[in-house]
């Protein structure tokens, strides 16, 4: 089988841990990587074993060996490399949030379509199988009429101005780099509950509070209310402990997912709680699964395969609903970006 040729753009954090996940994939090979500097692509290389290491992210579009690229740079920096790399003619999986707003998302959507490359906002629990068990046990009727989720995605950092969380020029706050989950998720179900892909909320009201140095949200809660009926309580945070899982309560039983989000790196066995209505204990599923970042990969590489322009995990309109709730969730908090000032996604379209 001939595996993709990934190239990867920046060598941070999740570059690493998604390098890996194209190791242990069925579908991937690690063909190239690009940093700001030559000498962090060279260590890059090394740990993981990349051919090429470039000392720019130009140089690395200019690859003719790559053929898809994941970008994964601070929020802020999406849309510009998801526009360039399109441009370059790579198909793209861009780490989530896909931009800063749905604007920006628009733009980069257009410049996938109009070079006809894959786009994919890295939503890797999309790609997961207990994710695909949900909406299955979701759209079956297991619990009956579904009324209300609640999801959550937190965790605890201490201020430190030097990194990107509570930087508001790399795009910080949990909203963006954790709130995206729980609305996604959210939008699944409502979704799920019609046995449609997705559903976008009639309504989103949200509160959270702002560091007061940083100017970013510290955490935050928002309701989603959607045309079925169904409600959902979804809340984020980067500076508090929060039970980071999701509850879907229907009339008939409810589902507690314990650990929705980062399932296991190596793959393994992971257990969702279906308590039905009467029921004495909740009934344990245990769900089977590769390595988290490989199975994104290759549902990547498969759609690809299929000569498909976006992941049925995680299409585009998807995305575009998602950075639509996100923007309502931060107008309520006032939490705004240089991206959301009148002028980006027009100064994008001419770059
Ligand atoms: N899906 C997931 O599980 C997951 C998990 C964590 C993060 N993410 C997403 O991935 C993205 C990156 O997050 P991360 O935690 O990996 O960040 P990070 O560790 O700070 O790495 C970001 C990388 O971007 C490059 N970069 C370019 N311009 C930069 C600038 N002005 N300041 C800092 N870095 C810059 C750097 O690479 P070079 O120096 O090599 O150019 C840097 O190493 C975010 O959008 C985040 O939401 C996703």
């Amino acid at each position: 089988m001939t595996r993709l040729r990934w190239g990867i753009l920046g060598t941070g954090r999740i570059a690493g841990i998604f390098s890996r996940g194209i190791i242990a994939s069925q579908s991937g090979q690690l063909a190239a990587v690009g940093s700001r500097t030559q000498a962090s692509a060279d260590r890059f290389a090394r740990e993981f074993s990349v051919p090429r290491a470039h000392g720019s992210y130009e140089s690395l579009l200019a690859d003719r060996e790559v053929q898809a690229v994941y970008i994964g740079l601070p929020h802020p920096l999406h849309a510009e490399w998801t526009i360039r790399a399109a441009r370059a003619g790579k198909h793209i999986l861009c780490e989530k949030p896909l931009t800063m707003n749905r604007a920006e998302a628009a733009t980069v959507a257009g410049a996938a379509h109009d070079h006809g490359v894959l786009l994919m906002e890295a939503f890797m629990y999309r790609c997961h199988p207990q994710t695909a068990k949900i909406v299955e046990l979701v759209g079956s009727g297991a619990l009956g009429r579904v009324g209300l989720v609640q999801a959550s995605f937190s965790f605890q950092r201490d201020f430190n101005p030097e990194v990107r969380l509570w930087s508001k020029a790399l795009g910080g706050g949990s909203i963006l780099d954790v709130g995206c989950y729980p609305v996604s998720f959210a939008r699944l179900m409502a979704g799920a509950a019609d046995g449609r892909p997705f559903a976008d909320p009639v309504t989103v009201t949200g509160a959270g509070h702002l560091h007061p140095q940083a100017g970013v949200d510290v955490y935050a809660a928002a309701t989603l209310k959607f045309a079925n009926g169904v409600v959902a309580q979804v809340a984020c945070g980067t500076g508090l402990v929060q039970d980071s899982s999701a509850r879907i309560y229907g009339t008939e039983g409810w589902l507690h997912v314990p650990v929705p989000w980062v399932l296991s790196f190596d793959g393994g066995t992971s257990k969702i709680f279906l308590h039905r209505k009467g029921g004495a204990a909740p009934e344990e599923i245990l769900i089977a699964a590769g390595p988290l970042y490989g199975i994104e990969a290759d549902a990547f590489a498969a759609a690809l395969a299929a000569g498909r322009r976006e992941v049925p995990q995680m299409t585009v309109a998807d995305t575009l609903g998602n950075m639509a709730a996100l923007d309502q969730w931060r107008a309520a908090l006032g939490l705004v970006y240089d991206a959301d000032l009148p002028h980006p996604a027009a100064a994008l379209r001419s770059r």
